[in-house]
């Protein structure tokens, strides 16, 4: 049985993951407009990577017969100078996630909830990704923002990006 506490809080990372959806999906529209279309690609991958770990938790609240409590999104920013800004914020969004999880898997370590616990495992190996991801394009980005072309190309290898749903149970 999971804990009222553990409860909680997994109501309060949904709430978070789709938060971080909305957030990215903003980045992407806002790549768009400064007409980097594979940055933009990127992100919209990046929306649905959140979606799918918001849907991921609240399917785990409903296996374990708890009530999941949707809450207001809030609205995530609009504007952002540079797509070196973007992706700086994104990987320090995803530091913050990263310190969530852990948050969570405290929580299902003090409780002994040992389900909880193995499930959790999955986002604290997901979240090594996600700060890699981001680190490694904010500083591919520092990288060809001298050269001339370079953020055309980095642009061209983005749009490759394609979301593919982990399998089943995993
Ligand atoms: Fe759901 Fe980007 O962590």
């Amino acid at each position: 049985m999971m804990s009222k506490k553990m409860a909680d809080a997994i109501n309060e990372q949904i709430n978070a993951e789709f938060y971080s959806a909305f957030l990215y999906l903003s980045m992407a529209t806002k790549l768009e407009d400064m007409t980097l279309p594979g940055f933009a690609k990127w992100m919209r991958v990046q929306y649905e990577e959140e979606v799918f770990h918001g849907m991921k938790l609240l399917d785990h609240m409903v296996e374990r017969g708890q009530r999941v409590h949707l809450r207001d999104i809030a609205a995530p920013p609009v504007e952002w100078a540079s797509p070196l800004e973007i992706f700086s914020e994104a990987y320090e969004h995803e530091v913050k996630v990263t310190e969530m999880i852990n948050n969570l898997v405290r929580t299902a370590m003090d409780d002994n909830d040992f389900a909880t616990n193995q499930f959790l495992l999955w986002y604290v190996e997901e979240q090594v990704e996600e700060e890699d991801n981001t680190s490694t394009i904010r500083d591919k980005i520092k990288l060809v923002n001298e050269m001339p072309g370079g953020l055309y190309m980095l642009d061209k290898e983005l749009a490759a990006r394609t979301f593919t749903p982990p399998p089943a149970g995993a």
